[in-house]
């Protein structure tokens, strides 16, 4: 247990601890773009694996000040504090949104160029009515919406207009192939069929999330924002039966609700769901004997019409948790909390980072390898907080709808055929997994058996 400063205020790191945490953890995580990744810095960050640097960075400071929280040494107008014990990351997750707010204030700032009514950036009784909303539309406790078998039609669809484009290729498959589909994938579960080539409107998105990668320091974009509520208006006025937008108009809403600026988190949200994939397919080209179990499921479950496909999730999620895409998780206080090592104050943004809970390999025998049965056996990480999706009352509530569109994906390029890395040693030459899997430069070779 750490000890409590003298001050009765939980302890501090020292400016040149403060320092370090910037270089290795936040720059980083920045630099590859929070809302929208730049995929050079991506690659550059495979390359001088600044994904362990930030890990070792926090195991370090835990071995220092035990377990923690620890303020870094900011100014007193925006205090923030590291997270380092698994109790305290359950904590923090489990009493969202009082007094851990999900509405903290550097996502307010980056989200605020898209979505500024969303859940994730309201608090109250605002990110109530907003969260209801969210939860019923994307039926979050369900492990298959109900729209689950029109999803998978659509995946099908989709994935058998990209395999054959792929044979067309001589069976290269690479991420640009893949994000064409995926994108289409997305809008039409999202929008409907008639959002199918609206290419414009990903673009418009992606402008506006540049925009959020700089928060403050980015003017924002009003035009383009204009013209994209606009557009999503249109589709959800729509409210094609089918998609995501006829739930949208089947939910009911009160003034507070603002599904429009709901429904811009499920479109980008999507784009990391793209990623875990075809990470997810790289893992399983590397390991052959995955792979075969893989296939016995789908060939046991895909002629059901929305089977749940759990091996491919577990893929998936070994994926997002081996490479999350939502790194650094942040909240909050609303108000003074007590920890065993002192008071935080009010308005302190919390971190949690991800990969650092995700990769100890102090605990965790696994923590390196890819280990798909973590989250077949219940219980088998024991409450260690494992948190690709977050957790607690903030817990994403598209989680189930993503592994359904991923796993199907995934069964689709795989059915009756075999997929190779290309080249193949990417992933084989260590049979640790690397910190970092650069997505964009992953490419496959598909051949039907
Ligand atoms: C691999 C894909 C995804 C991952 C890893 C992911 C992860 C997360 C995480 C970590 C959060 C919490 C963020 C925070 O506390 O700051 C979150 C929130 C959220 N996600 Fe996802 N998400 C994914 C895809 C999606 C999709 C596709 C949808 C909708 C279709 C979605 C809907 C939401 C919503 C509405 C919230 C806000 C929840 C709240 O306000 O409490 N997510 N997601």
């Amino acid at each position: 247990m750490s000890k409590e400063s003298d001050t009765g205020l939980v302890p501090s790191a020292t400016v040149a601890e403060t320092l370090a945490v910037m270089g290795d953890v936040l720059v980083p995580n920045i630099a590859k773009g929070v809302i929208i990744r730049r995929p050079k810095v991506v690659g550059m960050a495979e390359k001088l694996g600044l994904d362990k640097r930030a890990i070792e960075r926090l195991q370090k400071l835990n071995e220092k000040y035990g377990a923690g929280p620890l303020m870094l040494n900011t100014p007193d107008s925006r205090p923030m504090a590291l997270i380092l014990d698994p109790e305290h990351a359950n904590r923090v997750l489990n009493e969202t949104p009082e007094p851990f707010a999900t509405a903290e204030w550097a996502k307010r700032k980056a989200l605020e160029h898209f979505e500024p009514e969303m859940a994730l950036v309201s608090h109250g009784p605002e990110r109530a009515e907003r969260r209801r909303f969210n939860e019923e539309v994307l039926q979050s406790e369900c492990p298959v919406h109900g729209l689950g078998a029109r999803f998978a039609q659509v995946v099908e669809q989709e994935a058998n207009e990209l395999l054959a484009l792929v044979e067309e290729h001589d069976g290269k498959l690479d991420w640009e192939m893949f994000e064409t589909t995926w994108n289409r994938v997305v809008r039409r579960v999202v929008l409907g069929d008639a959002a199918r080539d609206d290419q414009a409107l990903t673009e418009m998105l992606e402008t506006l999330r540049s925009a959020g990668n700089w928060a403050f320091f980015h003017p924002g974009h009003d035009r383009v924002q204009d013209d994209f509520h606009e557009r999503l208006c249109t589709y959800l006025e729509l409210g094609e039966e089918g998609s995501l937008a006829a739930e949208i108009a089947r939910v009911a809403t009160t003034d507070t609700t603002q599904p429009e600026h709901q429904v811009p988190q499920y479109l980008f949200a999507f784009d990391p769901a793209g990623m875990a994939t075809f990470r997810a397919l790289a893992l399983l080209a590397a390991h052959p004997d995955h792979a075969e179990r893989a296939q016995v499921e789908i060939a046991e479950n895909l002629q059901q019409p929305a089977p749940t496909l759990d091996y491919l999730r577990a893929c998936l999620l070994e994926s997002l948790r081996l490479w999350p895409t939502t790194p650094m998780v942040l909240r909050q206080t609303t108000e003074e909390t007590e920890w065993e090592n002192g008071t935080m104050p009010a308005e302190t943004s919390v971190l949690l980072l991800a990969p650092y809970f995700h990769r100890d390999d102090r605990v965790l025998d696994n923590a390196n390898l890819f280990d798909p049965d973590l989250w077949l056996q219940p219980g088998e990480a024991g409450n260690w907080p494992m948190m690709p999706f977050s957790g607690g009352p903030g817990i994403c509530p598209g989680r189930r709808v993503v592994l359904t569109v991923t796993s199907h994906m995934l069964a689709r390029l795989l059915q009756g055929r075999e997929c190779e890395l290309n080249p193949p040693d990417r992933l084989l030459s260590s049979k640790l997994m690397p910190p970092l899997l650069n997505n964009y430069d992953l490419a496959f070779k598909i051949r039907a058996y």
